[in-house]
């Protein structure tokens, strides 16, 4: 079953970047490309996920650029609703900022901050509480790739949030394949390995929803303007999770432009 027909999402993981500066510059810089070349909302989906002090600031800044750019929160926290929780921005306080979008489960948060399964199904619970929609990240290790333990780590990590989404939220679900190999790592996979591993995420997906042939599923690790026509080019990849190159307005336009382009 291939999902080729879903509208492909591009969005920018900033990470821990960039400064004020850049960040006003290369807002700029990206509205100027989609002025000059139109991407419609028909041909892809587009979003940046920044700093989450910067999330407000930036949706205000793309509010005239000539698409929707959604503004994606990195995290939120496994405390829903609001309270004495220093330091913490739960869904409901996402959703009340107008943010629509979340990150949940990338691997950065699960292999460094300590995000554990339950922490994740935590933070997936609360966002479909608020009605949020959710970029849910999974992906294997090198060494579980070496061991031939992909797919099953794969799709153990779509398994661990099968349970608290009912049906209808499956809408409100992406899904990210991000290697943690090929993450930041110049490695990307192959688009045949990719479109090996997606086939089997929408394979699981659907087991479990009638709508798993609707859900996008984006790959990240490495997404370039160089190796992004090839993985668009592949039934199953519906999108893009861009870390590094999502900091080049150039770089992350013309990925988008890759996959627009594709799903012509
Ligand atoms: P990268 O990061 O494109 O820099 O590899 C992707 C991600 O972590 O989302």
């Amino acid at each position: 079953m291939s999902g080729s027909t879903i509208i492909p999402w591009v969005v920018g993981n900033w990470k821990m970047n960039p400064m004020q500066a850049n960040s006003q510059q290369l807002i700029q810089d990206l509205k100027q490309q989609l002025q000059q070349q139109p991407i419609s909302e028909q041909q892809c989906h587009i979003g940046v996920a920044p700093i989450a002090i910067a999330l407000l600031s930036v949706q205000q800044q793309f509010a005239d650029a000539p698409n929707k750019i959604m503004s994606v929160a990195q995290d939120l926290s496994r405390m829903a609703g609001t309270g004495a929780y220093t330091g913490e921005i739960s869904a409901e306080l996402l959703k009340d900022s107008g943010i629509e979008f979340v990150l949940i489960g990338h691997s950065e948060r699960r292999e460094i901050f300590g995000d554990t399964v339950s922490v994740v199904q935590e933070k997936v619970k609360n966002a479909l509480n608020a009605n949020l929609k959710i970029i849910y990240c999974v992906g294997e290790s090198l060494a579980q790739r070496e061991a031939g333990q992909a797919e099953e780590v794969v799709l153990q990590q779509i398994c661990d949030i099968a349970a608290l989404v009912k049906a209808e939220q499956w809408n409100n679900i992406i899904v990210a394949y991000e290697p943690i190999w090929a993450i930041g790592t110049g490695k990307t996979a192959s688009p045949d390995d990719a479109q090996a591993m997606h086939a089997k995420i929408r394979e699981g997906l659907s087991q479990i929803t009638p709508l798993g042939a609707k859900i996008a599923i984006l790959y990240g690790g490495s997404v370039k303007p160089e190796n992004a026509a090839e993985l668009a080019a592949c039934a199953d990849i519906n999108g893009a999770l861009v870390g590094g190159a999502s900091l080049n307005a150039e770089s992350f336009y013309q990925i988008a432009q890759a996959f627009a382009k594709s799903k012509e």
